[in-house]
Protein backbone atom coordinates (compact mmCIF):
# COMPACT_ATOMS: atom_id res chain seq x y z
CA UNK A 1 0.00 0.00 0.00
CA UNK A 2 2.72 2.43 0.76
CA UNK A 3 4.73 2.82 -1.83
CA UNK A 4 7.23 5.89 -2.40
CA UNK A 5 9.85 7.89 -0.12
CA UNK A 6 8.76 11.88 -0.92
CA UNK A 7 11.23 14.47 0.11
CA UNK A 8 10.15 17.45 1.32
CA UNK A 9 12.02 20.93 2.21
CA UNK A 10 12.76 24.40 1.64
CA UNK A 11 14.70 25.40 -1.76
CA UNK A 12 18.21 24.76 -1.45
CA UNK A 13 17.62 22.22 1.47
CA UNK A 14 19.12 19.31 -1.00
CA UNK A 15 16.27 17.10 -1.76
CA UNK A 16 17.22 16.26 -5.47
CA UNK A 17 21.40 15.59 -4.51
CA UNK A 18 20.59 13.71 -1.46
CA UNK A 19 17.30 12.30 -2.72
CA UNK A 20 19.46 10.54 -5.80
CA UNK A 21 22.30 9.39 -3.42
CA UNK A 22 19.21 8.04 -1.04
CA UNK A 23 17.58 6.03 -4.28
CA UNK A 24 21.18 4.65 -5.21
CA UNK A 25 21.44 3.21 -1.80
CA UNK A 26 18.03 1.99 -1.43
CA UNK A 27 18.05 0.68 -5.55
CA UNK A 28 15.09 2.33 -6.25
CA UNK A 29 14.07 4.77 -8.83
CA UNK A 30 14.71 8.61 -8.52
CA UNK A 31 12.15 11.12 -9.41
CA UNK A 32 12.54 14.55 -9.41
CA UNK A 33 8.98 16.61 -9.59
CA UNK A 34 10.91 20.08 -10.80
CA UNK A 35 12.81 18.00 -13.76
CA UNK A 36 9.63 16.44 -14.48
CA UNK A 37 7.42 19.60 -14.73
CA UNK A 38 10.21 21.16 -16.89
CA UNK A 39 10.49 17.86 -18.92
CA UNK A 40 6.31 17.61 -19.57
CA UNK A 41 6.76 20.98 -20.76
CA UNK A 42 10.04 22.27 -22.21
CA UNK A 43 10.25 25.10 -19.85
CA UNK A 44 11.94 26.08 -16.83
CA UNK A 45 10.90 26.48 -13.80
CA UNK A 46 12.00 30.07 -13.63
CA UNK A 47 10.47 30.67 -17.12
CA UNK A 48 7.27 29.19 -16.09
CA UNK A 49 6.95 30.98 -13.07
CA UNK A 50 7.85 34.09 -15.16
CA UNK A 51 4.98 33.37 -17.81
CA UNK A 52 2.20 31.81 -16.02
CA UNK A 53 2.82 33.12 -12.14
CA UNK A 54 2.86 31.24 -9.52
CA UNK A 55 -0.64 29.64 -9.22
CA UNK A 56 -0.42 28.05 -12.56
CA UNK A 57 2.39 26.69 -11.56
CA UNK A 58 0.83 24.95 -8.47
CA UNK A 59 -1.93 23.52 -10.60
CA UNK A 60 1.06 21.84 -12.73
CA UNK A 61 2.87 20.62 -10.11
CA UNK A 62 -0.17 19.13 -8.10
CA UNK A 63 -1.25 17.53 -11.55
CA UNK A 64 2.78 16.33 -11.46
CA UNK A 65 2.21 15.15 -8.31
CA UNK A 66 -0.67 12.81 -8.94
CA UNK A 67 0.83 11.04 -11.68
CA UNK A 68 3.63 9.91 -9.19
CA UNK A 69 0.62 7.38 -8.13
CA UNK A 70 1.09 5.52 -11.52
CA UNK A 71 5.06 5.30 -11.10
CA UNK A 72 6.53 2.25 -9.65
CA UNK A 73 7.94 2.67 -5.58
CA UNK A 74 10.40 5.71 -5.61
CA UNK A 75 11.83 8.42 -3.98
CA UNK A 76 10.88 11.34 -5.07
CA UNK A 77 12.50 14.95 -4.56
CA UNK A 78 9.38 17.63 -4.47
CA UNK A 79 9.26 21.48 -4.77
CA UNK A 80 9.34 23.76 -1.85
CA UNK A 81 6.06 24.96 -2.36
CA UNK A 82 4.78 21.30 -2.81
CA UNK A 83 3.28 21.26 0.69
CA UNK A 84 1.06 24.56 0.80
CA UNK A 85 -1.49 22.59 -1.23
CA UNK A 86 -3.75 20.14 1.48
CA UNK A 87 -4.46 17.90 -1.04
CA UNK A 88 -0.75 17.16 -2.24
CA UNK A 89 -0.31 16.54 1.27
CA UNK A 90 -3.13 14.31 1.81
CA UNK A 91 -2.06 12.32 -1.77
CA UNK A 92 2.21 11.96 -0.35
CA UNK A 93 0.88 10.48 3.17
CA UNK A 94 -1.48 8.21 1.01
CA UNK A 95 1.13 7.08 -1.28
CA UNK A 96 4.05 6.71 0.54
CA UNK A 97 6.14 7.96 3.52
CA UNK A 98 7.44 12.18 3.96
CA UNK A 99 10.51 13.29 5.41
CA UNK A 100 11.74 17.00 5.94
CA UNK A 101 14.77 17.71 5.21
CA UNK A 102 15.09 20.95 7.83
CA UNK A 103 18.04 23.29 7.23
CA UNK A 104 17.95 26.97 8.83
CA UNK A 105 17.29 29.99 7.23
CA UNK A 106 20.62 30.68 7.72
CA UNK A 107 21.94 27.85 6.05
CA UNK A 108 19.81 28.01 3.15
CA UNK A 109 20.82 31.50 2.58
CA UNK A 110 24.35 30.47 2.66
CA UNK A 111 23.48 27.72 -0.42
CA UNK A 112 21.01 29.92 -2.64
CA UNK A 113 22.18 33.45 -2.44
CA UNK A 114 24.24 33.51 -5.52
CA UNK A 115 21.82 31.30 -7.53
CA UNK A 116 19.67 32.96 -10.00
CA UNK A 117 17.09 30.12 -11.25
CA UNK A 118 14.76 30.47 -7.88
CA UNK A 119 11.97 32.76 -9.02
CA UNK A 120 10.41 33.35 -5.37
CA UNK A 121 13.67 35.23 -4.26
CA UNK A 122 13.68 37.76 -7.17
CA UNK A 123 12.50 40.22 -4.95
CA UNK A 124 14.34 43.48 -3.53
CA UNK A 125 15.15 41.84 -0.22
CA UNK A 126 15.25 37.98 -1.01
CA UNK A 127 16.85 37.24 2.13
CA UNK A 128 13.50 38.68 3.68
CA UNK A 129 11.62 36.59 1.72
CA UNK A 130 13.48 33.81 2.43
CA UNK A 131 12.54 34.07 5.88
CA UNK A 132 8.77 34.73 5.29
CA UNK A 133 8.88 31.50 3.21
CA UNK A 134 10.49 29.94 5.39
CA UNK A 135 8.23 30.88 7.88
CA UNK A 136 4.90 30.44 6.55
CA UNK A 137 6.21 26.60 5.20
CA UNK A 138 7.74 25.33 8.63
CA UNK A 139 4.51 24.13 10.49
CA UNK A 140 3.77 22.04 6.56
CA UNK A 141 6.74 20.81 6.60
CA UNK A 142 6.72 19.59 9.97
CA UNK A 143 3.70 17.82 9.18
CA UNK A 144 5.84 15.31 7.83
CA UNK A 145 6.42 11.46 9.00
CA UNK A 146 10.31 12.13 9.86
CA UNK A 147 11.95 15.57 10.00
CA UNK A 148 15.59 15.25 9.67
CA UNK A 149 17.97 18.14 11.27
CA UNK A 150 20.74 19.00 7.80
CA UNK A 151 22.36 21.83 9.09
CA UNK A 152 25.57 19.98 10.50
CA UNK A 153 25.25 16.92 7.79
CA UNK A 154 27.01 16.49 4.63
CA UNK A 155 24.52 14.93 2.24
CA UNK A 156 25.85 11.58 2.85
CA UNK A 157 24.91 11.82 6.18
CA UNK A 158 21.55 13.10 5.27
CA UNK A 159 21.40 10.26 2.85
CA UNK A 160 22.31 7.67 5.60
CA UNK A 161 19.63 9.47 7.92
CA UNK A 162 17.00 8.99 5.62
CA UNK A 163 17.31 5.82 4.88
CA UNK A 164 17.66 4.51 8.50
CA UNK A 165 14.13 6.14 8.70
CA UNK A 166 12.58 4.90 5.41
CA UNK A 167 14.59 1.22 6.40
CA UNK A 168 16.39 0.97 10.06
CA UNK A 169 17.79 -2.75 10.46
CA UNK A 170 19.70 -3.62 13.42
CA UNK A 171 23.00 -2.72 12.57
CA UNK A 172 21.29 0.55 11.42
CA UNK A 173 18.80 1.39 13.62
CA UNK A 174 16.48 4.71 13.82
CA UNK A 175 18.18 6.72 16.85
CA UNK A 176 16.85 9.35 18.55
CA UNK A 177 18.22 11.22 21.15
CA UNK A 178 16.44 12.14 24.72
CA UNK A 179 18.09 15.08 26.47
CA UNK A 180 20.08 16.14 24.28
CA UNK A 181 23.37 17.84 25.49
CA UNK A 182 22.02 17.56 29.19
CA UNK A 183 23.53 15.11 31.87
CA UNK A 184 21.34 12.20 31.39
CA UNK A 185 21.17 12.29 27.45
CA UNK A 186 20.53 8.76 25.94
CA UNK A 187 19.39 7.12 22.78
CA UNK A 188 16.18 5.22 21.72
CA UNK A 189 17.02 3.22 19.05
CA UNK A 190 14.10 1.98 16.61
CA UNK A 191 14.46 -1.12 14.34
CA UNK A 192 12.62 -4.37 13.45
CA UNK A 193 14.60 -7.00 14.87
CA UNK A 194 17.32 -4.69 16.89
CA UNK A 195 16.10 -7.34 19.79
CA UNK A 196 18.83 -9.45 17.62
CA UNK A 197 21.82 -7.25 19.05
CA UNK A 198 20.49 -6.10 21.92
CA UNK A 199 23.72 -7.27 24.14
CA UNK A 200 26.05 -5.73 21.65
CA UNK A 201 24.12 -2.60 21.33
CA UNK A 202 23.85 -2.42 25.73
CA UNK A 203 27.41 -3.40 25.93
CA UNK A 204 28.53 -0.87 23.36
CA UNK A 205 26.96 1.62 25.82
CA UNK A 206 28.12 0.10 28.79
CA UNK A 207 30.19 -2.55 31.02
CA UNK A 208 27.78 -3.92 33.84
CA UNK A 209 29.47 -6.76 35.98
CA UNK A 210 26.08 -8.43 36.33
CA UNK A 211 22.88 -8.08 34.53
CA UNK A 212 18.82 -8.93 35.79
CA UNK A 213 16.97 -9.38 33.08
CA UNK A 214 13.06 -8.64 34.12
CA UNK A 215 10.26 -9.96 32.19
CA UNK A 216 7.04 -11.91 32.31
CA UNK A 217 7.41 -15.60 31.78
CA UNK A 218 5.54 -15.20 28.51
CA UNK A 219 7.54 -13.17 26.89
CA UNK A 220 11.21 -15.36 27.98
CA UNK A 221 11.06 -16.06 24.37
CA UNK A 222 12.39 -12.19 24.10
CA UNK A 223 14.18 -12.62 27.16
CA UNK A 224 15.87 -15.53 26.90
CA UNK A 225 18.15 -14.74 24.03
CA UNK A 226 19.38 -12.28 25.90
CA UNK A 227 20.18 -14.03 29.39
CA UNK A 228 22.09 -16.28 26.88
CA UNK A 229 23.81 -13.43 25.31
CA UNK A 230 25.22 -12.07 28.38
CA UNK A 231 26.76 -15.01 29.51
CA UNK A 232 28.18 -16.11 26.34
CA UNK A 233 29.95 -13.01 26.94
CA UNK A 234 31.60 -13.53 30.54
CA UNK A 235 28.43 -11.16 31.89
CA UNK A 236 26.78 -12.83 34.94
CA UNK A 237 23.04 -12.76 33.97
CA UNK A 238 20.01 -13.52 36.00
CA UNK A 239 16.40 -13.95 34.97
CA UNK A 240 13.69 -12.95 37.07
CA UNK A 241 10.01 -13.30 36.45
CA UNK A 242 6.46 -11.84 37.30
CA UNK A 243 3.32 -12.10 36.69
CA UNK A 244 1.52 -9.89 34.31
CA UNK A 245 -1.47 -7.33 34.99
CA UNK A 246 -1.26 -3.62 36.82
CA UNK A 247 -1.22 -5.44 40.35
CA UNK A 248 2.50 -6.05 40.01
CA UNK A 249 3.18 -2.44 40.30
CA UNK A 250 3.27 -2.33 43.90
CA UNK A 251 5.28 -1.39 46.84
CA UNK A 252 5.59 -5.58 47.37
CA UNK A 253 6.49 -6.40 44.72
CA UNK A 254 9.13 -3.61 44.52
CA UNK A 255 10.20 -4.92 47.82
CA UNK A 256 10.21 -8.43 46.26
CA UNK A 257 12.53 -7.52 43.12
CA UNK A 258 14.86 -5.58 45.75
CA UNK A 259 15.56 -9.12 47.36
CA UNK A 260 15.49 -11.11 44.17
CA UNK A 261 19.05 -8.76 42.85
CA UNK A 262 20.67 -9.08 46.50
CA UNK A 263 19.96 -12.46 46.12
CA UNK A 264 21.28 -12.35 42.44
CA UNK A 265 24.48 -10.17 44.01
CA UNK A 266 23.67 -7.08 42.00
CA UNK A 267 25.42 -4.30 43.21
CA UNK A 268 25.41 -0.85 41.94
CA UNK A 269 27.50 -1.78 38.82
CA UNK A 270 24.85 -4.40 38.07
CA UNK A 271 22.52 -3.03 35.27
CA UNK A 272 18.53 -4.09 35.01
CA UNK A 273 17.43 -4.82 31.58
CA UNK A 274 13.27 -4.77 31.42
CA UNK A 275 11.42 -6.73 28.68
CA UNK A 276 8.08 -5.53 29.00
CA UNK A 277 4.86 -3.66 28.69
CA UNK A 278 4.60 -0.22 30.53
CA UNK A 279 3.68 -2.03 33.84
CA UNK A 280 7.24 -4.19 34.06
CA UNK A 281 8.61 -1.00 32.85
CA UNK A 282 7.33 1.45 35.46
CA UNK A 283 8.09 -1.12 38.21
CA UNK A 284 11.41 -2.04 37.29
CA UNK A 285 12.41 1.59 36.49
CA UNK A 286 11.24 2.39 40.54
CA UNK A 287 13.45 -0.73 41.63
CA UNK A 288 16.76 0.91 39.47
CA UNK A 289 16.04 4.20 40.97
CA UNK A 290 15.83 3.24 44.27
CA UNK A 291 18.21 -0.26 44.62
CA UNK A 292 21.43 0.69 46.15
CA UNK A 293 20.14 4.36 46.04
CA UNK A 294 20.21 3.78 41.96
CA UNK A 295 21.86 1.32 39.57
CA UNK A 296 21.45 1.90 35.53
CA UNK A 297 18.80 -0.08 33.48
CA UNK A 298 17.52 -0.42 30.29
CA UNK A 299 14.37 -0.42 28.58
CA UNK A 300 12.81 -3.01 25.79
CA UNK A 301 9.41 -2.71 25.73
CA UNK A 302 7.19 -5.20 23.90
CA UNK A 303 3.87 -3.56 24.22
CA UNK A 304 2.99 -0.69 21.47
CA UNK A 305 1.92 1.56 24.71
CA UNK A 306 5.48 1.29 25.81
CA UNK A 307 7.04 1.55 22.74
CA UNK A 308 5.27 4.88 22.48
CA UNK A 309 5.29 6.47 26.06
CA UNK A 310 6.25 4.61 28.48
CA UNK A 311 9.56 3.40 28.02
CA UNK A 312 10.64 7.23 27.26
CA UNK A 313 10.97 10.06 29.63
CA UNK A 314 12.06 8.85 32.85
CA UNK A 315 9.27 9.00 34.69
CA UNK A 316 8.93 5.43 36.90
CA UNK A 317 6.83 4.76 39.60
CA UNK A 318 4.52 1.87 42.26
CA UNK A 319 0.92 2.14 42.61
CA UNK A 320 -0.47 2.62 46.20
CA UNK A 321 -4.10 1.42 46.95
CA UNK A 322 -4.93 4.90 47.31
CA UNK A 323 -4.21 5.44 43.32
CA UNK A 324 -2.24 5.50 40.97
CA UNK A 325 1.32 6.11 40.19
CA UNK A 326 1.25 7.48 43.59
CA UNK A 327 5.12 6.71 44.60
CA UNK A 328 7.86 6.98 42.25
CA UNK A 329 10.92 9.43 40.71
CA UNK A 330 12.30 10.88 37.58
CA UNK A 331 15.04 8.20 36.40
CA UNK A 332 16.51 7.74 32.64
CA UNK A 333 17.10 4.45 31.39
CA UNK A 334 20.64 4.13 29.98
CA UNK A 335 19.13 3.41 26.48
CA UNK A 336 15.93 2.23 25.48
CA UNK A 337 15.58 -0.70 22.53
CA UNK A 338 12.65 -0.56 20.38
CA UNK A 339 11.36 -3.66 18.01
CA UNK A 340 8.29 -3.52 16.72
CA UNK A 341 9.13 -6.70 15.68
CA UNK A 342 8.16 -7.95 19.33
CA UNK A 343 4.50 -6.69 18.65
CA UNK A 344 4.07 -8.87 16.17
CA UNK A 345 2.63 -11.49 19.43
CA UNK A 346 0.35 -9.05 21.15
CA UNK A 347 -3.30 -9.05 21.06
CA UNK A 348 -5.45 -7.14 19.30
CA UNK A 349 -6.95 -4.90 22.45
CA UNK A 350 -3.26 -4.11 23.38
CA UNK A 351 -2.50 -2.76 19.76
CA UNK A 352 -5.72 -0.43 20.51
CA UNK A 353 -4.70 0.35 24.11
CA UNK A 354 -1.29 2.23 22.76
CA UNK A 355 -3.06 3.53 19.08
CA UNK A 356 -4.58 5.66 22.03
CA UNK A 357 -1.67 7.07 23.19
CA UNK A 358 -0.44 7.82 19.15
CA UNK A 359 -3.84 9.40 18.69
CA UNK A 360 -2.87 11.29 22.18
CA UNK A 361 0.65 12.97 20.23
CA UNK A 362 -0.99 13.41 17.09
CA UNK A 363 -4.02 15.81 18.57
CA UNK A 364 -2.28 17.33 21.43
CA UNK A 365 1.19 18.38 19.47
CA UNK A 366 1.54 17.38 15.69
CA UNK A 367 -1.53 17.25 13.08
CA UNK A 368 0.37 15.74 10.61
CA UNK A 369 1.19 12.41 12.84
CA UNK A 370 -2.90 12.70 13.65
CA UNK A 371 -3.37 12.40 9.71
CA UNK A 372 -1.40 9.64 9.26
CA UNK A 373 -2.88 7.84 12.16
CA UNK A 374 -6.44 8.45 10.66
CA UNK A 375 -4.77 7.12 7.17
CA UNK A 376 -3.39 4.01 9.16
CA UNK A 377 -7.00 3.31 10.20
CA UNK A 378 -8.34 3.86 6.75
CA UNK A 379 -6.18 0.96 5.49
CA UNK A 380 -7.30 -0.72 7.85
CA UNK A 381 -4.34 -1.27 10.27
CA UNK A 382 -6.52 -1.98 13.42
CA UNK A 383 -9.73 -3.77 11.64
CA UNK A 384 -12.20 -5.60 13.55
CA UNK A 385 -10.31 -9.20 13.89
CA UNK A 386 -7.07 -8.17 12.79
CA UNK A 387 -4.28 -6.01 13.17
CA UNK A 388 -1.62 -5.29 9.73
CA UNK A 389 1.07 -6.04 12.11
CA UNK A 390 4.13 -5.53 9.17
CA UNK A 391 6.83 -3.42 10.99
CA UNK A 392 7.45 -1.54 8.06
CA UNK A 393 3.89 -0.06 8.37
CA UNK A 394 4.43 0.84 12.02
CA UNK A 395 7.90 1.68 12.51
CA UNK A 396 8.00 5.44 11.61
CA UNK A 397 4.89 6.34 13.03
CA UNK A 398 6.22 4.73 16.49
CA UNK A 399 9.37 6.47 15.85
CA UNK A 400 7.74 9.28 15.51
CA UNK A 401 5.80 9.32 18.44
CA UNK A 402 8.92 9.10 20.66
CA UNK A 403 10.34 11.82 18.67
CA UNK A 404 7.81 13.98 20.08
CA UNK A 405 7.70 12.81 23.43
CA UNK A 406 11.86 13.11 23.57
CA UNK A 407 11.29 16.82 22.63
CA UNK A 408 8.64 17.49 25.37
CA UNK A 409 10.92 15.79 27.71
CA UNK A 410 14.19 17.12 26.85
CA UNK A 411 12.42 20.84 27.19
CA UNK A 412 10.97 19.52 30.73
CA UNK A 413 12.36 16.76 31.54
CA UNK A 414 10.67 17.10 35.41
CA UNK A 415 7.57 17.96 34.38
CA UNK A 416 8.14 21.78 35.78
CA UNK A 417 7.34 24.06 32.48
CA UNK A 418 3.83 23.16 31.64
CA UNK A 419 5.55 21.74 28.04
CA UNK A 420 5.68 18.02 29.65
CA UNK A 421 2.03 18.54 31.03
CA UNK A 422 0.33 18.68 27.15
CA UNK A 423 1.30 14.94 27.07
CA UNK A 424 -1.53 14.56 29.94
CA UNK A 425 -4.43 15.85 27.46
CA UNK A 426 -6.86 12.78 27.99
CA UNK A 427 -5.41 11.85 31.15
CA UNK A 428 -7.20 13.79 34.20
CA UNK A 429 -10.40 12.41 32.50
CA UNK A 430 -8.76 9.17 31.98
CA UNK A 431 -7.20 8.72 35.57
CA UNK A 432 -10.48 9.02 36.94
CA UNK A 433 -12.13 6.72 34.76
CA UNK A 434 -9.44 4.05 35.97
CA UNK A 435 -9.50 5.11 39.68
CA UNK A 436 -13.39 4.65 39.34
CA UNK A 437 -13.25 1.42 38.07
CA UNK A 438 -10.47 0.14 40.65
CA UNK A 439 -7.99 -0.27 37.72
CA UNK A 440 -9.45 -2.95 36.54
CA UNK A 441 -11.71 -3.65 33.24
CA UNK A 442 -10.18 -1.08 31.41
CA UNK A 443 -6.84 -0.76 30.15
CA UNK A 444 -4.90 2.36 30.58
CA UNK A 445 -5.44 3.19 26.71
CA UNK A 446 -9.14 3.09 26.84
CA UNK A 447 -9.28 5.55 29.76
CA UNK A 448 -7.27 7.86 28.09
CA UNK A 449 -9.46 7.64 24.74
CA UNK A 450 -12.49 8.08 26.47
CA UNK A 451 -10.93 10.79 28.66
CA UNK A 452 -9.83 12.67 25.57
CA UNK A 453 -13.30 12.84 23.98
CA UNK A 454 -14.12 13.98 27.46
CA UNK A 455 -11.87 16.28 28.04
CA UNK A 456 -12.57 17.76 23.78
CA UNK A 457 -16.18 17.98 25.26
CA UNK A 458 -15.09 20.05 28.26
CA UNK A 459 -13.03 22.33 25.52
CA UNK A 460 -16.34 22.48 23.29
CA UNK A 461 -18.12 23.75 26.58
CA UNK A 462 -15.95 26.68 27.63
CA UNK A 463 -15.19 27.65 23.70
CA UNK A 464 -11.97 26.93 23.35
CA UNK A 465 -12.20 23.35 21.55
CA UNK A 466 -14.00 24.10 18.16
CA UNK A 467 -17.40 21.85 17.15
CA UNK A 468 -15.66 20.10 14.73
CA UNK A 469 -12.73 19.13 16.22
CA UNK A 470 -14.12 17.52 19.22
CA UNK A 471 -16.22 15.92 16.69
CA UNK A 472 -13.55 14.86 14.45
CA UNK A 473 -11.75 12.89 17.36
CA UNK A 474 -14.26 11.44 18.74
CA UNK A 475 -15.05 9.86 15.23
CA UNK A 476 -11.34 8.42 15.22
CA UNK A 477 -11.07 6.98 18.58
CA UNK A 478 -14.05 4.87 17.82
CA UNK A 479 -12.58 3.98 14.11
CA UNK A 480 -9.69 2.94 16.45
CA UNK A 481 -11.99 0.37 17.82
CA UNK A 482 -11.11 2.65 21.17
CA UNK A 483 -14.40 3.65 23.81
CA UNK A 484 -15.69 7.07 23.44
CA UNK A 485 -18.36 7.27 26.14
CA UNK A 486 -17.17 6.71 29.93
CA UNK A 487 -18.03 3.44 31.52
CA UNK A 488 -21.08 2.24 32.32
CA UNK A 489 -22.65 3.14 35.99
CA UNK A 490 -19.57 6.15 36.13
CA UNK A 491 -21.37 9.27 36.87
CA UNK A 492 -19.73 12.78 36.42
CA UNK A 493 -19.29 13.58 40.32
CA UNK A 494 -17.84 10.34 40.99
CA UNK A 495 -14.86 11.45 38.16
CA UNK A 496 -15.38 14.84 39.58
CA UNK A 497 -14.18 13.36 43.10
CA UNK A 498 -11.17 11.37 41.48
CA UNK A 499 -9.95 14.58 39.29
CA UNK A 500 -9.41 16.12 42.59
CA UNK A 501 -7.39 13.76 44.11
CA UNK A 502 -5.22 13.35 41.02
CA UNK A 503 -1.57 14.18 41.88
CA UNK A 504 -1.25 16.15 38.64
CA UNK A 505 -4.00 18.66 40.62
CA UNK A 506 -2.74 22.07 41.61
CA UNK A 507 -4.42 23.29 44.70
CA UNK A 508 -8.12 23.35 44.42
CA UNK A 509 -8.65 23.97 41.03
CA UNK A 510 -8.54 21.80 38.49
CA UNK A 511 -6.37 22.45 35.24
CA UNK A 512 -7.06 20.35 32.40
CA UNK A 513 -4.99 20.43 28.79
CA UNK A 514 -7.69 21.22 25.96
CA UNK A 515 -7.36 21.25 22.47
CA UNK A 516 -7.57 24.68 20.27
CA UNK A 517 -7.32 22.60 17.57
CA UNK A 518 -6.16 19.07 15.87
CA UNK A 519 -2.17 19.45 16.81
CA UNK A 520 -2.38 22.37 19.47
CA UNK A 521 -3.12 21.76 22.77
CA UNK A 522 -2.96 24.17 25.81
CA UNK A 523 -3.12 23.47 29.61
CA UNK A 524 -6.05 25.93 30.90
CA UNK A 525 -6.55 26.90 34.71
CA UNK A 526 -9.62 26.77 37.22
CA UNK A 527 -12.14 25.49 34.80
CA UNK A 528 -15.32 25.98 36.52
CA UNK A 529 -16.77 22.56 38.18
CA UNK A 530 -20.11 23.22 36.63
CA UNK A 531 -18.77 23.32 33.03
CA UNK A 532 -16.87 19.92 33.71
CA UNK A 533 -19.61 18.32 34.91
CA UNK A 534 -21.92 19.58 31.96
CA UNK A 535 -19.54 17.93 29.91
CA UNK A 536 -19.22 14.52 31.48
CA UNK A 537 -22.89 14.02 32.00
CA UNK A 538 -23.16 14.44 27.86
CA UNK A 539 -20.78 11.84 27.72
CA UNK A 540 -22.21 8.98 29.84
CA UNK A 541 -23.07 5.71 28.55
CA UNK A 542 -27.38 6.16 29.19
N1 LIG B 1 5.92 5.90 32.79
C1 LIG B 1 5.19 6.46 31.88
O1 LIG B 1 5.54 7.51 31.34
C2 LIG B 1 3.90 5.80 31.46
C3 LIG B 1 3.20 6.27 30.33
C4 LIG B 1 2.04 5.59 29.95
C5 LIG B 1 1.61 4.47 30.66
N2 LIG B 1 2.32 4.05 31.75
C6 LIG B 1 1.89 2.87 32.51
O2 LIG B 1 2.00 1.73 31.67
C7 LIG B 1 1.15 0.71 32.19
C8 LIG B 1 0.43 0.03 31.06
O3 LIG B 1 1.38 -0.54 30.20
P1 LIG B 1 0.97 -1.65 29.10
O4 LIG B 1 -0.27 -1.23 28.44
O5 LIG B 1 2.17 -1.92 28.30
O6 LIG B 1 0.53 -2.87 30.01
P2 LIG B 1 1.31 -4.18 30.51
O7 LIG B 1 2.71 -3.90 30.81
O8 LIG B 1 0.46 -4.75 31.59
O9 LIG B 1 1.25 -5.14 29.24
C9 LIG B 1 -0.01 -5.54 28.76
C10 LIG B 1 -0.10 -7.05 28.59
O10 LIG B 1 0.62 -7.41 27.42
C11 LIG B 1 1.50 -8.50 27.71
N3 LIG B 1 2.60 -8.36 26.77
C12 LIG B 1 3.64 -7.51 26.81
N4 LIG B 1 4.36 -7.59 25.69
C13 LIG B 1 3.79 -8.53 24.92
C14 LIG B 1 4.06 -9.07 23.64
N5 LIG B 1 5.06 -8.60 22.90
N6 LIG B 1 3.28 -10.05 23.18
C15 LIG B 1 2.22 -10.50 23.88
N7 LIG B 1 1.89 -10.02 25.08
C16 LIG B 1 2.65 -9.05 25.61
C17 LIG B 1 1.82 -8.32 29.16
O11 LIG B 1 2.26 -9.53 29.75
C18 LIG B 1 0.48 -7.86 29.72
O12 LIG B 1 -0.35 -8.96 29.94
C19 LIG B 1 0.22 1.40 33.17
O13 LIG B 1 0.59 1.05 34.47
C20 LIG B 1 0.44 2.87 32.93
O14 LIG B 1 0.23 3.65 34.08
C21 LIG B 1 3.45 4.69 32.15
Amino acid sequence: MIRHLYLVGAMGSGKTSVGRLVAQRLQLPFYDLDQQIEQATGETIANLFAQQGEQAFRELECEMLTQTIFVPRSVIATGGGVVLNERNRRLMRHRGWVIYLRASPETLWRRLQHTTDRPLLRTESPYETLLAIAQQREPLYQEADWVIETDALRPEEVADAIVRAFKPTPDAPLIISVLPNQPHEYPVQVAPGVMTSAVQAIRQRTQPTRVAILTHPKLRGYADPLLAGFTQNGVPAHLITLPSGERVKSLRAAERLYAQLLEAGCDRSSLLVIVGGGVLGDLGGFVAATYMRGIPYVQIPTTLLAQVDSSVGGKVAVDLPQGKNLVGAFHQPLMTLVDPETLRTLPLRHWRNGFAEMLKYGAALQVGLWRRLQTMLGQGVLGARRVRKAPDYWTLPIARCISLKAQVVSDDERDLSGRRALLNFGHTVGHAIEAALGYQDWLHGEAIAAGMVAEAEIGRTLGVTPPEVADELRETIAQAGLPTRLPAGVDADTLLTHMRHDKKRAGDSLSIVLLEAIGNARLIPNIPTEAIREALTRCATS
